[in-house]
C-alpha cells in the first residue's frame, strides 16, 4: 500500500499487523446550532492481523456500525490513529483512498440495497475492476472466477440481483468485496439478515475465502453466538467502548464483563430447559447491576 502518511506511532509502525486502531475518538457533529457534538466511540484500541478475524459484537447503538465506517474512512475521526499496514490512513486524502479501496472492502446487512437492482450480476462484479482500469477481457476472467469462488452458477452474470434469493444475493455482495482481491473485508451484520441454515452456509463460505485468499475480516455482528462461529478474537462494544476484547474462545464462553456475560445469556440455546435456567441468570444479573447503579448513584 502507498497511500497515506507513514504512522507517526511506533506501536503501529512496530506491530505488522493489518490493521492497528489507536485510541480513536468518533464524534458526530449535532445539529443544534453551537450544541455539543455526540461521541459515538471513546478510546477505542483494536488490532487485526493479517489473515485474522476479529470479531465485533455489542447491543444496538453501541458504535460497532461506526467503528466499521471509521475505519473505511467514512465516519470522522476525531482522535487517535487508524494505522493499515504501518500508515496512518485516519485522515487520508480522496485519492490516498480510492487507492486504499482496493485493499478495503465492505459488506452490508442487506444486499438488496447495496446492490444496483438495474444492474446485470456481470455488470455488477465488473464495475470495481473497471473502475481500476482492468481491461474488459480480464474483468470478465475474474467474473467467472469470483462466481465460482462464492459458489453461484456462470450463467448468474445475465440475472438481475431480485432474480436471486437473500442468500445468494449475500453471495453476489462478497463476490462484489473479494473482485479486487482486498487485504480486509469489513462484514457489517452480514449475516443477520438470513434465516439460521442460509447464515452457516454463508459463514462457512467466509472462512474457506479466508483459508483460500489470507484476507482479514472485522466481523461486525449483534449476536454473539455468530461471532464466536467465525471470529479467531472478538472485541466486544458497549456504549462506545470495549470493555472486553480476548481470544474468542475466552471472551464468549467465561466473559468477564456484566455486560458480555448478559449478552451470552441473551443468545438463545436450543434446549428449553437451559434456555429457562440462561434467562433466569440473566434476569439476576441484570437485577443485581440495577442494584449497583442505583447505589452508585447515591451521593456520598
Ligand atoms: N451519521 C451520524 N450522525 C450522528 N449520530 C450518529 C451517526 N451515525 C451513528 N450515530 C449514532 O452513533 C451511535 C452508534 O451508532 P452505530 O450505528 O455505530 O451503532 P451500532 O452498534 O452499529 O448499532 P446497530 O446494531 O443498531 O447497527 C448511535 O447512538 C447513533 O445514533
Ligand atoms: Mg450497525
Amino acid at each position: 500500500m502507498s497511500a497515506a502518511t507513514p504512522v507517526s506511532s511506533a506501536q503501529g509502525q512496530e506491530s505488522g499487523n493489518l490493521l492497528d486502531v489507536e485510541n480513536l475518538v468518533v464524534e458526530y457533529p449535532t445539529k443544534v446550532f453551537r450544541g455539543k457534538p455526540f461521541r459515538a466511540l471513546t478510546d477505542i484500541n483494536i488490532t487485526i492481523g493479517r489473515g485474522e478475524t476479529l470479531g465485533l459484537v455489542g447491543e444496538s447503538g453501541s458504535g460497532k456500525t461506526t467503528l466499521g465506517r471509521a475505519v473505511l474512512g467514512l465516519a470522522p475521526v476525531t482522535k487517535g490513529q487508524v494505522i493499515f499496514e504501518g500508515q496512518d490512513i485516519s485522515h487520508a486524502s480522496r485519492k490516498d483512498r480510492r487507492a486504499l479501496s482496493r485493499d478495503m472492502q465492505v459488506v452490508f446487512q442487506d444486499p438488496y440495497t447495496s446492490l444496483n437492482p438495474a444492474l446485470e450480476i456481470g455488470a455488477i462484479l465488473a464495475e470495481p475492476l473497471g473502475v481500476q482500469g482492468i481491461p474488459a477481457a480480464a474483468a470478465k476472467k475474474r467474473v467467472a472466477e469470483l462466481l465460482d469462488q462464492v459458489g453461484l452458477p456462470k450463467d448468474a452474470v445475465n440475472r438481475l440481483p431480485r432474480e436471486f434469493s437473500g442468500g445468494q444475493r449475500q453471495r453476489v455482495a462478497i463476490a462484489r468485496a473479494l473482485a479486487l482481491s482486498p487485504k480486509l473485508i469489513v462484514c457489517d451484520e452480514a449475516v443477520s439478515a438470513l434465516d439460521l441454515t442460509t447464515q452457516a452456509r454463508v459463514l462457512d463460505l467466509l472462512l474457506q475465502i479466508q483459508l483460500d485468499t489470507g484476507v482479514s475480516y472485522l466481523f461486525i455482528s449483534h449476536d454473539l453466538d455468530v461471532v464466536r462461529h467465525i471470529s479467531h478474537r472478538v472485541a466486544v462494544m458497549y456504549r462506545g467502548e470495549i470493555v472486553e476484547q480476548g481470544v474468542s474462545g475466552i471472551v464468549t464462553q467465561t466473559p468477564v464483563h456484566p455486560y458480555t456475560q448478559r449478552l451470552l445469556l441473551a443468545s438463545p440455546v436450543p434446549d428449553p430447559d437451559r434456555q429457562a435456567v440462561r434467562r433466569e441468570e440473566r434476569r439476576r444479573l441484570i437485577d443485581s447491576q440495577r442494584e449497583l447503579e442505583n447505589q452508585a448513584s447515591i451521593p456520598a
